[in-house]
């Protein structure tokens, strides 16, 4: 694992969008793993700026995003599906048609699941998969549990996971009580893996996934059964290790 923490927002953003240059530089056609959330919004400004400048083509790209609440339509606001889309989709030159996120609102999940995992099967590896980690230390939204699933499925969401995200929403009853996540077992199947994190709120989090034992109570600390993991922290979420 290499971990990487800066002093300097500046140096975290750009860190991490190189990371994406360099793959697109290298290989036009690479398959994005890409996240939601406050963590990688930085970045995705920085990719979209990079873009308008003409240092970074996505348009062989593809992506997979990790995941979606159920319930939610794809142009409900606070979708991930819309998240996505207005911080980084609607900017850069990808085909909409190689975005992949999975449908919190299909009929059946079950089958929707089946087919984000045929798909990842398919077209994978993800060559690069971006990740947050939730105070609990969940990716994706695989919540701290005995068991941990390896492909995608819906997860009941935890209390607190709910309370953390309630910040988008009008009120805690509008938070999703469920979401459709890729599983472990998908998401580190990806080539490369980057974690990011920032802010004390996240630096337990970040000490039980990079210096604890590995357990599912701890899903990020599986980060470090993976090869090629790259950690990248702000001086806050490092203040721990
Ligand atoms: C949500 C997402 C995760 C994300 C986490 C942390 O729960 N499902 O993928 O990593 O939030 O978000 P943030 O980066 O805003 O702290």
């Amino acid at each position: 694992m290499n971990i990487f923490t800066f002093k300097q927002e500046e140096d975290f953003v750009q860190t991490g969008a190189g990371l994406i240059v360099s793959l697109l530089q290298s290989n036009p056609k690479a398959i994005l793993g890409l996240a939601t959330g406050s963590s990688p919004l930085g970045i995705y400004v920085r990719l979209v700026d990079m873009y308008k400048k003409g240092l970074v083509s996505f348009a062989e790209a593809s992506s997979y995003n990790l995941d979606e609440y159920v319930g939610l339509p794809g142009d409900h606001p606070q979708s991930y599906n819309s998240f996505m889309k207005l911080h980084l989709f609607y900017h850069i030159d990808i085909d909409p048609s190689r975005t992949y996120i999975p449908n919190g609102k299909a009929n059946d999940l079950e089958i929707e699941c089946q087919r984000y995992d045929h798909m990842l099967e398919q077209n994978g590896p993800v060559d690069l998969q971006l990740l947050g980690i939730g105070h609990n230390g969940h990716i994706g939204f695989n919540e701290p549990d005995e068991r941990l699933v390896g492909r995608t499925h819906v997860v009941d969401l935890l209390e607190e996971t709910i309370e953390a995200n309630a910040r988008f929403f009008a009120s805690l009853d509008e938070v999703p009580k469920q979401a459709v996540t890729m599983g472990v077992g998908s998401i580190l199947k990806a080539r490369q893996i980057v974690l990011l994190a920032r802010g004390t709120e996240k630096a337990e989090a970040i000490k039980c996934a990079l210096q604890g034992p590995i357990t599912t109570q701890c899903p990020a600390s599986l980060l470090q059964c993976h090869p090629n993991v790259i950690v990248l922290l702000d001086h806050e979420a490092g203040g721990l290790l």
